[in-house]
């Protein structure tokens, strides 16, 4: 039995694993999305206070500053979404394909959004100077609006991965397009990204603003004062990430505040970032004349940048083992698949060749590798970050059998071992041969015994996941 109608080839990366792949590209282009978002809002503060009489330099500000937001989010920030694109598509095709299926307009619509935003962007870049004050408001209220509302399309999407709410409610996926879209953590995260937005924003603007020449202290001073405004939301970031944090799922929660070191320190990287930066502008905010130099803006940058770096990393973490929760795992294999492909096989029906095959001494080595690429490449490297021979490399034989055939309790982020007992010896051999140095011999392994033992291993650990006793049911709200 062919699992899915479509069998994607799976790539590899070598020591690079998958997930770091899009989380690197991912945690810049959301960075420099958020500019842009927080961006247009900013420049319609700004001009205002120039249209108002308010504030006599913003004029000179706001052109400075649209330059830089041209150039590095419609150039870099453009490039980086294709890039998102193109490099999901080789890690998780079917997680894509899931998606587009399932959100085929709302991905349509949020691309009108985009086009208008560039539209409006780039009308304002060429006739800008020479417009007055009102067709100058209309094109970047109009660039505001799109940039902001590309977010709430995106956000949706991006949200509902994690939290798919009354889409799963029939017990089934296909709640309707609604109901996913407009999920549990679908505000909270809106509002969340919204304010992070706007303090990327101003702390951009702090530096363009010491970037221009014209200006004297008294000017830069009043300029960032300003800016500053948009950081003042930040103080509701406690409130919105209680709020965004209570609406994840509970073993998730558990990840987060312990139970799994990485995602955790993650999360204080994030949080001690944010009330760095947001106690630096609270605290120029109530000292009025404070003057933020332009090093001290572009570390608060930074800073910012980090917090987003792990705001992303434990959003993308706590989701595994799956891409759409309770609906795809990270490997492309479906929940409902595993007791299926534990008597068919999980390669079975995989028509893409081993590369160079002669590598391996025989054929249940062949199988082995197979089968570590098809379900455990997407986490695991054979060589490099979170290498599989070197986690299991002190482990007994029958130690790597019954770990990998109790997978989803060993760790509550794996999914399910979903495979028959005969590919599971294979994936351990292979292990095993790896950790030997892949000597040129290597005798199969057959014994009648150890794969019925696996078996009732399998049995033991049953085909749900791991994680909540209840097999994360009572997440469905
Ligand atoms: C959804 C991602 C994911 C998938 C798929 C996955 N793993 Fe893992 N695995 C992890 C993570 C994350 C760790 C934790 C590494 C750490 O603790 O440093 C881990 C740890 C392990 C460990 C060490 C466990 C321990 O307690 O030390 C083993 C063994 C392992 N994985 C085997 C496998 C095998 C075999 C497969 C495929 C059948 C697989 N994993 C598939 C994410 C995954």
């Amino acid at each position: 039995m062919v699992p899915d109608p479509v069998v994607y080839p799976i790539n590899e990366f070598g020591p690079l694993m998958k997930g770091l792949v899009i989380g690197g590209l991912g945690i810049f282009h959301v960075f420099l999305a958020q500019f842009a978002i927080g961006g247009g809002m900013l420049m319609c503060y700004f001009q205002w206070l120039a249209q108002t009489g308010r504030s006599p330099h913003a004029r000179a500000f706001l052109d400075s500053y649209f330059r830089a937001l041209v150039l590095v989010s419609f150039v870099v920030g453009a490039v980086t979404g294709v890039a998102m694109w193109f490099t999901t598509i080789q890690v998780s095709p079917a997680t894509i394909g899931l998606m587009v299926d399932e959100f085929h307009w709302v991905w349509a619509t949020e691309w009108t959004f985009f086009a208008l935003e560039i539209v409006a962007g780039y009308a304002f870049y060429r006739c800008g100077q020479r417009l007055d004050d009102r067709s100058r408001m209309t094109l970047l209220v109009l660039y505001a609006l799109a940039g902001w509302f590309s977010l709430f399309w995106i956000n949706g999407i991006l949200a509902w991965q994690l939290t798919p709410g009354n889409w799963l409610a029939a017990g089934q996926e296909g709640g309707g397009v609604w109901a996913g879209f407009f999920n549990p953590s679908f505000w909270p995260s809106l509002f969340y990204r919204t304010v992070s937005a706007m303090a990327i924003a101003a702390l951009v603007a702090c530096v363009v603003i010491n970037t221009i020449p014209s200006l004297g202290r008294a000017a830069r001073t009043a300029l960032i004062g300003r800016a500053s405004h948009f950081m003042v939301p930040m103080l509701l970031m406690p409130l919105l990430g209680a709020w965004y944090v209570a609406s994840m799922p509970a073993e998730s929660r558990a990840w987060i505040f312990g139970g799994n070191v990485t995602m955790t320190m993650f999360l204080n990287i994030a949080v001690g970032s944010t009330v760095l930066v947001g106690g630096y502008a609270i605290l120029g905010l109530w000292r009025q004349h404070l003057l933020i130099n332009g090093a001290t803006a572009t570390l608060l940058v930074v800073l910012a940048f980090a917090a987003t770096a792990g705001g992303e990393f434990v959003r993308e973490g706590v989701r595994k083992p799956y891409t759409v929760r309770e609906t795809l795992y990270s490997n492309a294999i479906r929940p409902a698949e595993v007791a299926a492909l534990r008597r068919t096989g999980s390669v079975t029906g995989d028509p893409w060749p081993v590369r160079d095959p002669d590598q391996y001494p025989n054929d249940q080595l062949r199988l082995g590798f197979r089968v570590y690429r098809a379900q455990c490449s997407v986490c695991h490297t054979v060589h490099g970050v979170n290498a599989l021979p070197e986690l299991t490399g002190t482990w007994e034989t029958d130690q790597k059998r019954l770990n990998i055939a109790k997978l989803q309790h060993t760790k509550s982020f794996m999914p399910p071992f979903a495979g028959t007992p005969e590919e599971l010896e294979a994936l351990v051999q292979w292990l095993e041969w790896t950790e030997a140095g892949r000597p040129n011999r290597w005798n199969a392994s057959r014994d009648p015994a150890v794969l019925a033992s696996i078996r009732a291993s399998l049995e033991a650990a049953g085909t749900a996941a791991g994680g909540s006793s209840s097999g994360g049911k009572e997440d469905q709200r």
